[in-house]
């Protein structure tokens, strides 16, 4: 009865070890692809966006609202917030996928950000009810706020 019981257990226990290291791997597989996230690409169905339409949507003080926290080379900067970095620029220091993934949703790149997560749908948990079940641009807004970004030098 015991010698029976033995190789039950033991395979168990093989089994779990396989199941651990199957996890460990996947883990280390899954791990730099967490840390790689840096860029988004353009949604399929999305045509290139339209660097006018983008100025427009940054200089927007009702859609947009970028200019409550940043500056940007649009307008009249004295009325532009200083709480984030200038966009000035910023199509130097960021590529276009990198824009598109911070507009999107830049708790992606920094869990705390006070960044509005422009393309996520219900990301704040109580909103108006006109907001509800939409995201604050649309991915051709998103495109196209990225396209004008990108001509920041
Ligand atoms: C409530 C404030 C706020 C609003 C509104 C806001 N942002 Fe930001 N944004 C930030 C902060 C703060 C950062 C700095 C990084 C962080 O904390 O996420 C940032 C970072 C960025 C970056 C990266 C800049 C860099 O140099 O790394 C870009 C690009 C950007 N915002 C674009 C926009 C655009 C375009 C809009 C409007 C569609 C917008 N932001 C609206 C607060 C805001």
């Amino acid at each position: 009865m015991r010698f029976k019981q033995m190789p039950l257990s033991h395979l168990h226990s093989c089994a779990w070890a396989y199941v651990g290291c199957f996890g460990f791997a996947l883990g280390l597989v899954a791990t730099p692809a967490a840390w790689a996230e840096s860029s988004l690409p353009r949604p399929p169905g999305v045509a290139p966006g339209d660097p006018d339409r983008g100025r427009e949507l940054v200089a927007d003080r009702q859609r947009g609202l970028c200019l409550l926290c940043h500056s940007a080379p649009v307008g009249d900067a004295r009325q532009q917030g200083n709480l984030a970095p200038s966009l000035a620029g910023v199509g130097g220091r960021l590529d276009e996928a990198e824009l598109r993934l911070r507009i999107h949703d830049s708790r992606r790149v920094n869990p705390e950000s006070l960044m509005p997560a422009y393309g996520v749908v219900d990301a704040a948990p109580r909103v108006a009810q006109v907001w509800r079940g939409k995201s604050i641009f649309s991915a051709q807004q998103i495109e196209d706020v990225v396209a004008w970004l990108v001509t920041l030098k």
